[in-house]
Formats: structure tokens, sequence, C-alpha cells
């Protein structure tokens, strides 16, 4: 039988990098050239095949995600839940929140202010045949500093390092991430990092020690439209590209 992997979209916190912006909503109901912020994963993951999604909210705002997606089949969802995200725990919590929607079957998270041009399709069918841990997406990009940055020994990854100010590697780990449900019994190891929060990066170290971590390396555009003013401003650019051409 062909395993299932079910979506985890994140879109929870404050946005406070993206301030005022979102003074007055959450970052994922921005617009982001046609459609606000988070119809950008929804889309990528439907394509991709994924029509059981779970979202993750937390602030103010969640009864807008509400109003905007309803059942979510109006975008091509199968089934939509929701849940919320009570403070700032961390991406690693949130995803936590997911343990029994995943009903043990493998996950994608998604990170609901990450665009991405190129079909996901492929990752998911890699995954699938993967018999265990996690697989991660990387693409080389000019200002790390803001990003989990991976150490290479040789083909491999070593670690990865959350934003470094030393960068050991070109690339960036992207907020698009793929887990067998041995997840969240490592999410309940984690401890917060400085910053008070459960750290996806944690999650990652922790299958790279285990030697159960993959990576891909993405080749077509990437954007995280939450990382500043300026990066949401070049993800709408994107956008308007993509929807150029198709
Ligand atoms: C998070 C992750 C980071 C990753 C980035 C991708 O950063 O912690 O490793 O490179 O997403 O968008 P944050 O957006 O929480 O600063």
């Amino acid at each position: 039988m062909t395993p299932t992997i079910k979506g985890v979209i994140l879109a929870g916190g404050l946005g406070t990098r993206l301030k005022p912006l979102t003074d007055i909503t959450n970052k994922h109901l921005l617009p982001v050239y046609d459609r606000p912020m988070i119809l950008h994963p929804i889309e990528s993951m439907v394509k991709a095949g994924i029509k059981e999604i779970m979202l993750v909210t937390g602030g103010n705002n969640a009864g807008d995600f509400l109003r905007l997606l309803g059942d979510g089949r109006q975008y091509g969802i199968r089934r939509l839940q929701y849940t919320y995200q009570k403070g700032e725990g961390g991406i690693a919590e949130a995803l936590g929140l997911a343990e029994d929607f995943a009903e043990g079957q493998r996950i994608m998270v998604y990170l609901g202010d990450n665009l991405i041009s190129e079909s996901l399709g492929p990752y998911v069918k890699t995954f699938k045949r993967q018999a265990q841990g996690g697989m991660i997406l990387l693409k080389k990009v000019g200002n790390l500093s803001a990003y989990g940055v991976p150490k290479f020994k040789g083909s491999r990854i070593e670690k990865i390092i959350e934003k470094p100010s030393c960068p050991p590697s070109p690339y960036a780990v992207i907020g698009i991430y793929f887990y067998h449900p041995s997840v969240f019994k490592i999410i309940k190891t984690l401890k917060p990092s400085g910053r008070g929060e459960l750290e996806i990066t944690d999650v990652n170290n922790a299958y790279l020690r285990r030697k159960q971590m993959t990576y891909g390396i993405v080749q077509g555009h990437w954007a995280d439209a939450g990382e500043s003013i300026d990066s949401w401003f070049e993800a709408n650019l994107m956008a308007q590209k993509q929807r150029k051409k198709s």
C-alpha cells in the first residue's frame, strides 16, 4: 500500500518582523501578489496531492482563517482541520499540536510564509519511499544569517546551525519539511532555545544525529515572505512572475 502523507501548515506567530503590517492581522493573511499569503502554501500542497491538511494558527486573528478558508473545499482540500497554539512556543511546539491529526502517518510540514515555484510532487514521491526519519529542502541564497544553515561533511549534513553569524555553507534550510511520525516523540524531548522556543532546527539535528535525515536541493525560486518587509516584497514579485507564467 502506498503510504499517505498528510499536510501541516504552520500559521501562528506575531509576525513582528513585518510590523506595522501585522499590527491588525496575522502575517499569513497579508496579501502576496493576488491572494492572501496562506493560499500559496495551500496551492503547493494540494498540487502535490496532499489534501488532508491541518492548519495551526494562534494570536488574535485566528477566526479570520475560518472566514477565508471555510472547509477548504474551494481550494481543493478534502479535509481541513484547525488548531490553536497558545503563546509563542515555537515552530516545533506548534507542530506537536498536530500529533492526533497525523494518526501515525507521515507528514509534510509547511511554514505558511514560505513560497516555492517548483512542484513538490517529486519530493512527496521520494519521501514515500523513505523508510524512516525526515527530509529537508535546501536552497542556495545570499542572506543566510536569517535561516537554519547546514554544515556539511562531504555530501552528508553534520548539523544545522540556526541563524549563524558565520554560515558554514551557502544553503538555507527552507520551511518545508517531511517527517515520519517519530517526529512527535522527538518534539517531546526538546528544551526551549535561547529565544524561549522549541526549535524545528533541534528536531532536524536530532534526526541528523540518528543518521535518519535526507535532503533535497531546490532549483526553482523560494521566498520567505515573513523574514522582513523586503523579503515579503520580493515574495510578491516572485508570485507575480509565477502567476503570469501559468
Ligand atoms: C525558521 C527556521 C529556520 C528556517 C526558516 C525558513 O526560521 O527556524 O531554520 O531556515 O524558518 O523560513 P524563523 O522564520 O522562525 O526565523
